[in-house]
């Protein structure tokens, strides 16, 4: 059907507007909201059409390429991932936003989050 798409565009286009408007308003989540969501979802799964088939862009799942420790995650995210859609938000957000949104990953991430990464297979780069 060639009129189908219309309404649906329109939509697409909107309703991202309508929720920036009126997003959450608690800091961590508004941070996350705004700088993150687009790619890794407010749930942190990543199912995203930015993040779709990147396994890591899914916070949720315990496997961590860069490390589930804060640390890890705060370098990671400062830093990006230059192999992979992942920015670095090192010059993009404040010191503390960083932390908020790293706070943010760690609550959606779940128990298993704040483990030490596993380590490296002999020969990785
Ligand atoms: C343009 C899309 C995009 C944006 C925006 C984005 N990410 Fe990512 N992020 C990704 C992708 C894709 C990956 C997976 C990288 C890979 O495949 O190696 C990733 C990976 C990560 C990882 C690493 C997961 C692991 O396994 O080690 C963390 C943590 C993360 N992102 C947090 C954030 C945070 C916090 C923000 C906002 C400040 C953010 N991302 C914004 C796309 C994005």
């Amino acid at each position: 059907m060639k009129t189908a798409g219309r309404p649906t565009l329109a939509l697409a286009v909107l309703v991202p507007g309508i929720l920036v408007a009126c997003g959450p308003s608690e800091p961590a989540a508004k941070v996350f909201y705004r700088r993150c969501a687009a790619c890794h979802g407010m749930d942190g799964k990543g199912r995203t059409r930015f993040a779709e088939g990147r396994p890591y862009a899914d916070l949720t799942d315990g496997k961590w390429k860069h490390g589930g420790d804060r640390a890890s995650i705060r370098r990671l995210v400062a830093d990006g991932d230059p192999g992979s859609p992942m920015p670095a938000f090192g010059d993009r957000l404040t010191p503390g936003e960083i932390d908020l949104s790293v706070d943010y990953v760690l609550r959606v991430a779940g128990p298993g989050a704040e483990v030490p990464p596993p380590p490296a297979p002999a020969g990785a780069r």
